[in-house]
C-alpha cells in the first residue's frame, strides 16, 4: 500500500521503517528539515537497536522516502498521523497543538478514499472531533485511531509482531484498509479487537496508566518494606507467580520516567476531569507521587550513606535515561537524581553507554563521561540508577579497587546485595534489607 507517516519522531520513524519493512511504499514527513535530511541519509536521530537495519534497507530498497513537504503524502492510501502530544507547559493536559497542526496541513492533499489513521496519544473525544472536521473539510476521506503499544529498546519488535491491534472504526471499509495494512501481523494469528474511535484512545491511556499504577504499586511496598526490614524483591517474585498479578512490571526502583507513562497518566487525570469523572482516576495523582517520592528516596539514600551531606563528595551516577536500550532523558528519573545531587554540592559525575548527548543538551552544568572506569574513579559513592547491561554485570571486587569509599545506592534492585556486600561494599537498594 502507499502510506505516508506524519511526525518521525521515536514512534513515526520507527512505524515509518517498519511498514517499508513489511513491503509497503511509505513517505515519511517531518518539519524538522535536520531530522529529515538524517533519516533520509538511513542515519536514526536517536538510537533504537534494530532500527539502523531496517532503515537502511528500506532506503535503498526505494520503498522508503522522507520529505519535509506535506504534499509529497498526497499519493498515499493511509496517512498514519505519530506526531508527539507533550504535556502542556504549566498543565497537566496533552498539547495537541502538533495533532491538530498535522491534520489541518494534511486536508487539501487527501486523495479519494484516503484514510487518516491517528497514532499519537490523545485525549479521548480528540478522534470524534477530528472525523467531524474531516466530514466537513475532506468528506471524500475517513478517520481510524489506531494506538500504538511499543516500547522504547523494543520498538523495532514491538511494530513489526505487536502483541495486539486496536482498531478505532466508523465503518467496515476503514477496519479492511487497516487489514491489509497490517496483513502480516494479522496473518500471524496477532489478537485484533475492532471498536468506536473513544475506546480506542482510551485503550492506549488505560494501558499505561496500568502500568504506571503496578510500578507504583511495588514502589510503595519497598516503602513498606524499608520500615519493616521485608525484602519487597521477594515479595515481587512471591506475587508475581500468581499468574493474575504476574512478574513483570514489578520492579522496584527509582520509578518510571520517559516520554509516555509520566505525562499520559498527567494528562488521563486531566481529560477525566474535564469530563466531570475526575474522582475515577484521582489515585493516578497518587501513583505519580509515589513515583516522584522514589527519586527522592534515592537522594535521601545517597545523603544518608555519605554521612549526612552530599557536600563535595564524589558520586558516581550509573545511567542517565529513563531506561536501558535507548538514549532517551525525558523525565528520566536518573537524570533528575544526578541533577538534583549535584544541587546539593556533590561533585556528580553521571556516565551511560547512549544518553550522554541528550543529557548535556538539557544539563550542560553536570560533568560526563563516557567511561564507567573513569565515573568510578575514586567515587565516594556509586549510584546505580539506570540498569544497562554492563552496570549489571559490574564485578563487586574490581569495582571496589576503583572507588575511593566502596558504598553503592542500587536505585534498580538489580545487583547481589550478598555479593556486593562480601567484597566490602557498603550496599543499598530500595524495600531491600
Ligand atoms: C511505555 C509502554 O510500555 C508502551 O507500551 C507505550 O507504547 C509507551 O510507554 P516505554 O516508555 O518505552 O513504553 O517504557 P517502559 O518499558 O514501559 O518503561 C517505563 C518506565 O518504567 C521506565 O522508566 C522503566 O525503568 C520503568 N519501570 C518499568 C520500572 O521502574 N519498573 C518496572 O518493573 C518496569
Amino acid at each position: 500500500m502507499r502510506i505516508s507517516v506524519i511526525g518521525c519522531g521515536y514512534l513515526g520513524a520507527v512505524h515509518a521503517s517498519a511498514m517499508a519493512e513489511l513491503g509497503h511504499d511509505v513517505v515519511g514527513i517531518d518539519v524538522d528539515a535536520r531530522k529529515i535530511e538524517q533519516l533520509a541519509a538511513a542515519r536514526p536521530p536517536f538510537f533504537e537497536p534494530g532500527l539502523p537495519e531496517i532503515l537502511s534497507t528500506a532506503t535503498e530498497s526505494g520503498r522508503l522516502r522522507f520529505s519535509t513537504d506535506i504534499a509529497d503524502a498526497a499519493d498515499a492510501e493511509v496517512h498514519f498521523i505519530a506526531v508527539g502530544t507533550p504535556q502542556t507547559p504549566g498543565g497537566h493536559s496533552a498539547d495537541l497543538t502538533y495533532v491538530n497542526a498535522a491534520f489541518e496541513a494534511l486536508l487539501p492533499h487527501l486523495a479519494d478514499g484516503a484514510l487518516v489513521v491517528g497514532k499519537s496519544t490523545v485525549p479521548v473525544g480528540t478522534a470524534a472531533r477530528l472525523a467531524a472536521r474531516l466530514a466537513e473539510a475532506a468528506p471524500q476521506a475517513s478517520l481510524a485511531w489506531n494506538p500504538e503499544f511499543l516500547r522504547e529498546g523494543f520498538a523495532v519488535k514491538d511494530t513489526l509482531e505487536p502483541d495486539r491491534l486496536v482498531y478505532g472504526v466508523a465503518s467496515d471499509d476503514a477496519a479492511a484498509i487497516l487489514d491489509q495494512v497490517y496483513r502480516a501481523a494479522i496473518e500471524a494469528g496477532t489478537p485484533k479487537v475492532v471498536t468506536d474511535y473513544a475506546t480506542a484512545e482510551l485503550v492506549k491511556v488505560s494501558a499505561n496508566a496500568f502500568l504506571a499504577t503496578k510500578i507504583s504499586f511495588i514502589n510503595a511496598m519497598s516503602e513498606i518494606a524499608d520500615a519493616s526490614g521485608a525484602d519487597v524483591t521477594a515479595l515481587a517474585d512471591a506475587i508475581g507467580h500468581d499468574a493474575r498479578i504476574g512478574r513483570r512490571f514489578l520492579n522496584a526502583g527509582v520509578g518510571f520516567g520517559g516520554g509516555c507513562l509520566p505525562k499520559d497518566i498527567r494528562a488521563f487525570t486531566a481529560r477525566a476531569e474535564e469530563l466531570g469523572v475526575g474522582e475515577s482516576v484521582a489515585f493516578l495523582k497518587e501513583v505519580d507521587q509515589i513515583n516522584l517520592r522514589q527519586r527522592q528516596r534515592v537522594i535521601d539514600h545517597a545523603v544518608q550513606t555519605l554521612g549526612g551531606s552530599a557536600y563535595r563528595q564524589r558520586v558516581a551516577v550509573l545511567g542517565v535515561t529513563f531506561k536501558p536500550d535507548s538514549d532517551d532523558v525525558r523525565d528520566s528519573p536518573a537524570l533528575d537524581v544526578a541533577v538534583q545531587l549535584k544541587g546539593l554540592g556533590a561533585d556528580v559525575i553521571a556516565t551511560d553507554p547512549e544518553g550522554i548527548e541528550n543529557a548535556r543538551a538539557r544539563h550542560p552544568q553536570l560533568d560526563y563521561t563516557s567511561s564507567t572506569d573513569e565515573a568510578l574513579h575514586g567515587a565516594d559513592l556509586v549510584v546505580l540508577v539506570t540498569e544497562w547491561r554492563e552496570y549489571r554485570a559490574l564485578d563487586p571486587v574490581a569495582t571496589a579497587a576503583r572507588v575511593a569509599n566502596p558504598r553503592i545506592i542500587d536505585g534498580r534492585n538489580v545487583l547481589d546485595p550478598a555479593a556486593w556486600r562480601a567484597a566490602g561494599w557498603e550496599y543499598r537498594g530500595l524495600g531491600r534489607p
